[in-house]
């Protein structure tokens, strides 16, 4: 009994994007560690199927909204009706060539809902955030591998939307000492919950390599396209430090749990082991128990040979680190998407 109401007193975390791929399974982690959650989203790159499913992962229920973050009238309303503690702030757009392509759409989406969430909060007085910024913030790597210190820049509209948020957070917490910003800089989520039950809903031809790996498998896409075959690492092929999405969930959980100063606190979360494109491949290959064909195209512009991350201070300060290995995130992905072969539609 004892144990069940420490439990029940963490707290109430409100979770923007919390129907995403990264904020779905962060809202099973909270749920799991006893935390009340409160999801904010307009499902514009999700569907309320992934919050049902957080249910019944979970068997726990908890009140979600539709509601766009730039509706400060209705943001307002959800922080009258709930006690907040700690706001995670998934909310945003993503995908970094479509923010090529439309970097007015990316800069008014991803900034002003920050600065509309930002001015709310504060109004209702909860200062604490953690905020899902990147590692494109770091642009071309200065050095390998990266730190939290490197040098700062960005290469597409998408990075410049993360970096513009850090910056605003950290002059917030410079101006006003109630503030608590905790950014963390994600590496390469891939994986799905080992359930099955919540993953990357796939739509249209993918960005990353692991969903459209996954869509090789599945027949949808003829082959994987391999960007370059003639980099300086092992096979030649780009590598990555890719990081299973449970592992980054409790990135936010040990953040939540363990900042206790005010302030901008900058944590990378990976796993500081870089993957090549061909080795993940393989991972995959093993995990559905078949050959995935694939052709070496042309280095894309824009792209290194390698950036993986230097977790230690996420390790020092919030005694974080991954746990998954690669080919774990190779298996639930594939299990995911060989048990939900349309995303969260049913067809
Ligand atoms: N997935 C990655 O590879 C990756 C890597 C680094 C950082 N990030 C960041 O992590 C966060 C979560 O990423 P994800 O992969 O889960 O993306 P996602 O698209 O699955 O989730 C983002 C969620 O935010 C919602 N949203 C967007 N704009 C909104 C608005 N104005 N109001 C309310 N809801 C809104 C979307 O509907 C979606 O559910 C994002 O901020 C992303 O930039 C992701």
């Amino acid at each position: 009994m004892e144990n069940l109401q420490a439990k029940a007193n963490k707290g109430t975390v409100l979770v923007t994007g919390g129907a995403g791929y990264i904020g779905s399974h962060t809202c099973v982690a909270l749920l799991k560690q006893g935390y009340d959650i409160v999801v904010v989203d307009n499902f514009v790159n999700s569907s309320p199927v992934s919050l049902e499913r957080v249910t019944k992962i979970t068997d726990k229920t908890f009140p979600w909204y539709r509601v766009d973050l730039r509706n400060r009238e209705q943001l307002s309303e959800i922080f009258a009706k709930h006690h907040i503690d700690w706001v995670i702030h998934f909310a945003a757009l993503k995908a970094v060539g479509e923010s090529v392509a439309q970097p007015l759409r990316y800069y008014e989406n991803n900034l002003n809902a920050t600065l509309s969430l930002l001015a709310v909060m504060d109004a209702h007085d909860c200062h604490k955030i953690v905020f899902s910024s990147s590692a494109t913030v770091y642009g071309n790597p200065e050095r390998l591998p990266l730190t939290e210190d490197c040098r700062l820049h960005t290469t597409n509209p998408y990075g410049t939307t993360k970096l513009m948020i850090e910056d605003i957070l950290r002059d917030l917490c410079a101006a006003d000492k109630q503030w608590t910003a905790v950014i963390l800089r994600y590496f390469n989520p891939v994986g799905a919950h080992p359930s099955g039950l919540i993953g990357e809903n796939p739509q249209g031809i993918p960005n990353n390599l692991t969903p459209y790996i996954a869509q090789v498998l599945t027949g949808k896409l003829p082959f994987l396209q391999v960007f370059g075959d003639d980099y300086d690492t092992s096979d030649g092929t780009g590598v990555r430090d890719y990081i299973h999405v449970c592992d980054l969930a409790d990135g936010h959980l040990q953040a939540i749990a363990k900042i206790k100063t005010a302030g901008a606190h900058v944590y990378n979360l990976g796993t500081g082991h870089g993957y090549s494109v061909l080795e993940v491949l393989h991972a995959f290959e093993r995990a559905a128990g078949r050959e995935i064909p694939y052709q070496i195209k042309p280095r894309r512009a824009g792209d290194v040979a390698a950036c993986y991350a230097d977790p230690s201070r996420a390790e020092h300060d919030l005694g974080w680190h991954a746990q998954y290995s690669l080919d774990d995130m190779a298996r639930d992905l594939w299990r995911f998407y060989t048990q939900n072969p349309h995303g969260y539609e049913e067809k």
